[in-house]
């Protein structure tokens, strides 16, 4: 459906848990160690069900976010019972991909169908600082067990954080081409643990890798290996053409990832459910607020889903 700025709304990001096996620095807020994860990890069911009410309402994507999605051992069951829904054409994830090997042909059988995997340095000392503990080569065991599952359009999301990881630009280029990867760059935004990373650095200006406007949110080129696209929703906002909607792994609707307002879906069923999403979608600002300066969202991202 379209919401009051005339943007078709057909793509639902759905976060399964807060619960992640890594702690990004930008990412996680630290105080959340002690928040039980298991009351905000809905049932493959009650997935299935919201993502039934968001086709019903014109949504044919879906992604799986987290938190960690693969913390959940029944995720194949929930990309199993999501990519039935009629009317869904696309069920991708994004990972952090250090988990993912064990279940890659699993998520494949039920009907997965592309995976973003977050990796923000090609470097094992600042992998586990980044990440706070995590191990770099269970990232790359998890893109070999996607590649021998046969998923194919791959990509892999980098952050940049100046003064962190923003010298690694060219070895990024060459890991995208040798693994047949697209690469995509992100700029930081200022949300949750990241504004205090943010404030203080020069915003990415995108200009050593940048596609052109047309192509940024397209279909990756094939032949011009690597493919490298430059997300800056600071820079250049794209809320103009934003076509999703969220919903938190603890069952809020999030109408715009960067606003404070939260519609809570929980104990909705049928026609409740979908009235609900249709006020999400319905409230969906014209755009972010981010440069004021600061996201107006109360969460962090592992909280949201990223
Ligand atoms: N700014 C930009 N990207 C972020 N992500 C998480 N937090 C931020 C932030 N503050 C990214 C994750 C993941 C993607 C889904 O969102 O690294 O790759």
């Amino acid at each position: 459906m379209r919401d009051s700025f005339g943007r078709e709304v057909d793509y639902l990001r759905l976060s399964v848990t807060e619960g992640c096996n890594l702690s990004c620095i930008y990412c996680r807020d630290l105080q959340l160690g002690t928040v039980p994860f298991y009351r905000s990890m809905p049932s493959p069911g009650r997935c299935a069900e919201i993502v039934e009410a968001a086709a019903s309402l014109g949504v044919r994507k879906v992604r799986i976010t987290g938190g960690e999605p693969c913390t959940r051992a029944d995720l194949p069951e929930i990309v199993g019972g999501i990519a039935a829904v009629p009317g869904i054409e696309e069920v991708c994830l994004t990972t952090n991909g250090t988990l993912i090997a064990p279940m890659a042909s699993e998520l494949r059988a039920a009907g997965l169908a592309r995976v973003n995997v977050s990796l923000d340095t090609l470097d094992p000392e600042r992998y586990r600082s980044i990440t706070r503990g995590g191990s770099l080569d269970d990232v790359l065991a998890g893109l070999e067990a996607l590649k021998e599952a046969g998923f194919e359009g791959t990509k892999l999301n980098c952050v940049l954080m100046p003064g962190i990881n923003d010298d690694e630009l060219e070895d990024f280029e060459r890991f995208a081409s040798d693994q047949d990867v697209e690469m995509r760059f992100i700029e930081l935004m200022p949300i949750g643990p990241a504004a205090d990373l943010y404030f203080g650095t020069v915003p990415f200006s995108g200009k050593t890798a940048r596609t052109e406007p047309s192509q940024k949110r397209g279909k990756p080129r094939r032949r011009n290996r690597p493919q490298l696209q430059v997300i800056a929703p600071l820079s250049e906002p794209f809320c103009a053409t934003c076509n999703r909607i969220r919903v938190t792994a603890d069952g809020f609707a999030k109408p715009c990832l960067h606003s404070a307002e939260e519609i809570d879906l929980n104990g909705m069923h049928g026609k409740d459910l979908e009235d609900a999403l249709r006020r999400a979608i319905l409230a969906k600002p014209a755009g972010h607020t981010l440069a004021s300066g600061s996201s107006g969202s109360l969460r962090d991202m592992s909280r949201i889903g990223g």
